[in-house]
């Protein structure tokens, strides 16, 4: 089987959705291209996988290649969620990691499967290392955008002041970048930031960035055009995004969701084109149960059809199960729907979907992009402040609803309101909109730079 095809690539995902769902894609598109692709994941993220149907526990012909998936244990209490403790997590992980993942390649070269490279994506550098030790190469893909990567490296090389405890609101002007205000900049990189162990996992990366042979990143060249040719110039850098349209990709279930996606799609059939606001705020960002509460209030009185994902919390995270005011979908009737977790990439293709409220993590972002989507852009902390100033004032597709971190402000129903109508009633829509139709020319166009540094990726690695 390995000798029909290109190369066996063996990758290797940290365990969260925003982690799964690029390298999939990635792995997608390279199996579709001839490879052969292992994508391997904890146990723990195998099983929810699964739950969300997304596996399938055989060899699948993919395109002109194959994909299969290989789950390991992470050591880590299942009902225990890492969230709470990631500086111990990561150290798990690591030491687990670098013993398993060379077992499973060994295993793999037994079976007639040798490896040929390792890719993985952030927060397991230690992925390279294992690579070195058997003489592989190894790639990594970078799942934010290339502003976010250059201000960690600027941050970790101290070349410009950031933000701290003296100057806490200096903005930040970084090379072929607009200028950061303080509240733009990656929030982890705050002084004030309450989650110092997020900017440690970040910045423990670029310790060993200088090993893999490429830094594949989720983005595309038309978007940070100047950027990503300066960041070219110290990383060996290849822009492959949006990784989530590949024409040569077979239809198949294939995906990465860690739960079922509920049915809305056919709800959304019954509704006028550009008539529905879609909300999601992705798998990590938990709203606490009063800012809910300003949403669903915000939603019924603007008087848009809206989809609502609210996606349930961990049972250890410590969060509530949240609720919806009393009354809500009585009052919201068929103008409104409501799922736990929605399927996002068909959601944003639907023309019934006018805009899209997101906490701007970049996968949502990149879909955005990708599917002509305006967006409102509600950012609650990390690389989603700075996604959210592209998207609002350098790519001109959407409203702002709130600035920097927002987890410990309430923004008001009225305010929610207003941005509702000024993205789906005022003069912005039109303008947003035919934005957004550009972004997504550019991002899908065929042939485009991304196909072919996906080209040029894959010719080094079977040369
Ligand atoms: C995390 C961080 O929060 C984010 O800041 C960073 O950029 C990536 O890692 P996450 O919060 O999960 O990501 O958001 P996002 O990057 O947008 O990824 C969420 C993924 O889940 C998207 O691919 C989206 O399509 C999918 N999704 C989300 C669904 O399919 N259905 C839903 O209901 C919600």
């Amino acid at each position: 089987m390995v000798s029909k095809s290109l190369g066996h690539l063996f990758l290797v995902s940290f365990p969260a959705q925003g982690h799964v769902n690029p390298l999939l894609r990635l792995g997608k598109i390279l199996a579709s291209k001839g490879f052969l692709v292992t994508f391997s994941t904890t146990e723990t993220i195998g099983k929810q996988m699964r739950k969300g149907s997304g596996v399938i526990d055989k060899l699948t012909p993919f395109g002109d290649g194959f994909i299969r998936f290989e789950f390991f244990e992470d050591g880590w209490a299942e009902d225990e969620d890492w969230h709470q403790d990631l500086d111990q997590y990561l150290l798990q992980l690591e030491l687990v990691g670098k013993q398993v993942i060379p077992q499973m390649i060994k295993k793999n070269a037994e079976q007639g499967r040798p490896v040929c490279c390792l890719i993985n994506n952030p927060f397991i550098p230690w992925v390279t290392d294992v690579a070195t030790s058997l003489s592989l190469p190894s790639a990594m893909l970078w799942v934010q955008s290339c502003a976010c990567f250059a201000s960690y490296y600027h941050f970790y090389h101290g070349t410009v002041p950031f933000p701290d405890e003296e100057y806490p609101e200096i903005d930040v002007q970084l090379p072929c970048m607009p200028l950061l205000k303080h509240d733009e900049v990656p929030s982890f990189l705050h002084p004030t930031t309450p989650y110092p162990f997020l900017r440690r996992a970040i910045l423990g990366q670029y310790k060993n960035l200088d090993r893999p042979f490429c830094i594949l990143m989720e983005t595309f060249e038309a978007l940070e055009p100047e950027l990503i040719k300066h960041m070219s110039e110290i990383f060996p850098i290849k822009a492959v995004g949006p990784l989530f349209r590949n024409p040569k990709a077979p239809k198949t279930t294939v995906h990465g969701d860690l739960l079922k996606a509920d049915d809305c799609i056919e709800w959304l059939d019954t509704k006028p084109p550009s008539s529905v606001v879609y909300v999601s705020f992705g798998s990590v960002v938990q709203l606490k149960q009063d800012q809910w509460n300003e949403i669903a209030y915000g939603l019924l009185n603007s008087g848009v059809s809206f989809l609502l994902a609210m996606k349930p919390p961990h049972k250890d995270s410590g969060h509530d199960l949240l609720v919806l005011p009393d009354g809500f979908l009585e009052k919201a009737g068929d103008r409104g729907k409501v799922v736990q977790w929605s399927p996002q990439e068909k959601v944003l293709a639907h023309p019934s979907v006018a805009c899209f409220v997101t906490h701007c993590g970049w996968n949502s972002t990149m879909e955005a992009l990708t599917s002509g989507m305006p967006v409102v852009a509600f950012p609650q902390w990390g690389d989603q402040v700075t996604n959210a100033k592209y998207l609002v004032d350098i790519l001109k597709v959407g409203v702002r609803m709130s600035r920097g971190e927002a987890e410990n402000k309430l923004i008001t129903r009225d305010e929610i309101e207003k941005c509702l109508l000024e993205a789906t009633a005022g003069p912005k829509e039109v303008e947003m909109k035919e934005n957004a139709m550009k972004w997504k020319e550019a991002a899908v166009a065929e042939g485009g730079s991304s196909d072919w540094n996906i080209r040029y990726f894959t010719d080094d690695i079977v040369k």
